[in-house]
């Protein structure tokens, strides 16, 4: 079994993902917004993690816009047929790198078709219809048209499966009554613990959970106790917080972001990494209130 395996599997749509998955954010320049400052190093680190199993990659057209997409074409079209690519829509980037709102249907669509046209695909595998009502978290709002909009979409053959993403417990329930959610990305990990309730609610429904921000995305992870901890197990901090994830709940799916080979097998190892009671007790404090 290699060490990626480790971590075991999850439904996702109507396929069985290595719970180890990479995030591809990382991959386009300073900001997400523009290129990279090293392309080759970009399509290297998708290389390898398709090398080592890695069956689950998140990305969004929105990421350099477009780049992110294009590199992941490069470095992998034509696909592995057990590749699930999972893509969002519901943003777009202004000309100074600013996140927008961009959720009307219109929108919508041209967003799905950015996102076949730049990964070379005919049909998107998962889409994560990305909600803005406020920047910071998951906000209340009507998330009827939007998800109405995808479903449109997904019935056109365009979309084979619908996630959403920044939401609230309730919201997922109005996405639930109109379509099949297979996934929730929202930002979680081992000291944000905003969502833990929707968690065991989404694990209980047999429905993927995606933390994104996993190592603390654009402020990194810190925490006394967790490098402590950390150097007690000899590994590092980044790994002990995915190892965290991994035991939190079984249904949720890891896409830590890295432009690095060196921190991609960092973060493929973690399955390796036992967490006795007594340490995930001590890891599950940093997080709570
Ligand atoms: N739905 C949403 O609204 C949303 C929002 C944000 C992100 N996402 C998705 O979630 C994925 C993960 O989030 P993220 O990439 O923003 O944040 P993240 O995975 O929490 O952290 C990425 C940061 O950690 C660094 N890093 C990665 N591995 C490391 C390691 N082993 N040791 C030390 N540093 C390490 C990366 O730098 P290096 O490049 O130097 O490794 C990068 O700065 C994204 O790729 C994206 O697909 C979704």
């Amino acid at each position: 079994m290699s060490s990626i395996e480790k971590a075991g599997l999850y439904r996702l749509g109507d396929r069985t993902v290595k719970r180890l998955g990479y995030g591809a954010m990382q991959l386009a320049g300073p900001g997400v917004f523009g290129p990279p400052k090293d392309r080759a190093e970009a399509v290297a680190v998708l290389r390898e993690a398709v090398a080592a199993g890695v069956d689950h990659i998140d990305t969004s057209d929105f990421y350099g816009p477009h780049v992110t997409n294009e590199i992941i074409r490069e470095a992998l079209h034509p696909y592995p047929a057990d590749l699930t690519i999972v893509t969002k829509v519901g943003g777009k980037r202004g000309a100074d790198g600013s996140w927008l709102r961009a959720d009307a249907p219109d929108e919508l669509r041209a967003a799905v078709e950015d996102n076949l046209r730049n990964l070379g695909l005919d049909a998107l595998d998962v889409v994560n219809m990305r909600f803005m009502f406020d920047p910071h978290r998951p906000a209340d709002g009507p998330v009827e048209a939007q998800i109405e909009a995808l479903a449109d979409l997904q019935r056109q053959g365009l979309i084979r499966h619908i996630g959403v993403s920044h939401v609230t417990s309730a919201q997922v329930k109005a996405a639930r009554r109109i379509v099949d959610v297979v996934c929730v990305q929202n930002h979680y990990n081992l000291v944000h613990r905003d969502d833990d309730a929707l968690i065991d609610e989404l694990a209980a429904e047999g429905i993927a959970y995606v933390p994104y921000f996993p190592l603390g995305g654009f402020s990194p992870l810190q925490s006394d106790t967790l490098a402590a901890v950390a150097t007690r197990l000899g590994v590092t901090p980044m790994q002990l917080a995915l190892a965290w994830l991994l035991r939190r709940s079984p249904n949720i799916l890891l896409i830590p972001g890295t432009s690095s080979r060196a921190h991609l097998r960092e973060n493929l190892a973690v399955a390796e990494i036992d967490l006795d009671p007594a340490t995930l007790r001590e890891l599950d404090a940093i997080g709570k209130p």
